[in-house]
């Protein structure tokens, strides 16, 4: 992949999950509870959270992510055989305080200084988001908090990406689009953004349509990615 910065970049859209908030800081964060199961279960929740956006959006059936979230929660604690309702309360609501990633402030405030319209484009629903960015006190730094629920369908639908450019009032191509989901970024680049994969856990390239325009393996990385 081409590892030169981009040029003409004028606003960068963060998806959330996976990308400025870390998803594994949600069960770890009632390890206490869980034990040693607390990785299976955040790895089978979050693999059964997405599955289940993509199945929806298929079968024509959306719900919004936190229903999701709940229902593939369910699906995990069932798999590995944990019956407790007080537990399952407290990790819905630990959703809502998910962690950044630590470089995320820092790296907004660069851009923010810059000039560079900032906004992030998310399955989550607008209280999800809400309550994620306010938890790690970067809302200030938004130009727009966009949520799939706008168009009651989830990503990868192109009509999600589509809300970008509209509500910030640039082109496509002048939109450097981050994700850590390879398939997101994939996607993203499909539809026609500038996309960085922040390929944290040095996956796979996807088989799929839209090869991103370069990687980073974390968000620190992304100011001298984009050519002043
Ligand atoms: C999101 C999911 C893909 O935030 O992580 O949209």
């Amino acid at each position: 992949m081409n590892q030169q910065a981009l040029k003409h970049i004028s606003a960068c859209v963060f998806d959330a999950y996976g990308t400025l908030f870390d998803v594994s800081s949600v069960a770890r964060g009632a390890q206490d509870a869980l034990g040693e199961r607390w990785q299976a279960l955040s790895e089978l929740w979050r693999t059964k959270q997405l599955q289940y956006t993509w199945l929806r959006g298929l079968g024509g059936y959306h719900a919004d992510f936190w229903q999701v979230t709940g229902d593939a929660l369910d699906f995990a604690m069932g798999t590995l055989g944990i019956e407790d309702d007080a537990l399952r309360a407290r990790l819905m609501d630990l959703y809502l305080s998910i962690a950044a990633y630590p470089e995320v402030p820092a790296m907004l405030a660069e851009l923010k200084s810059r000039g560079i319209k900032l906004a992030i484009l998310s399955n989550g629903t607008p209280q999800m988001l809400a309550a994620a960015v306010a938890n790690s006190g970067i809302a200030e730094y938004f130009d727009a908090v966009l949520s799939v629920e706008e168009v009651g369908v989830f990503k990868p639908h192109p009509s999600v990406y589509g809300m970008a450019p509209q509500r910030l009032m640039v082109n496509k191509e002048q939109i450097c689009f981050l994700s850590s989901n390879g398939w997101d970024a994939f996607a993203a680049k499909a539809f026609g953004f500038r996309v960085l994969w922040c390929n944290r856990f040095g996956q796979m390239p996807e088989r799929l349509p839209g090869t991103p325009d370069g990687e980073i393996t974390d968000l620190a990385m992304l100011p001298a990615r984009l050519a002043r």
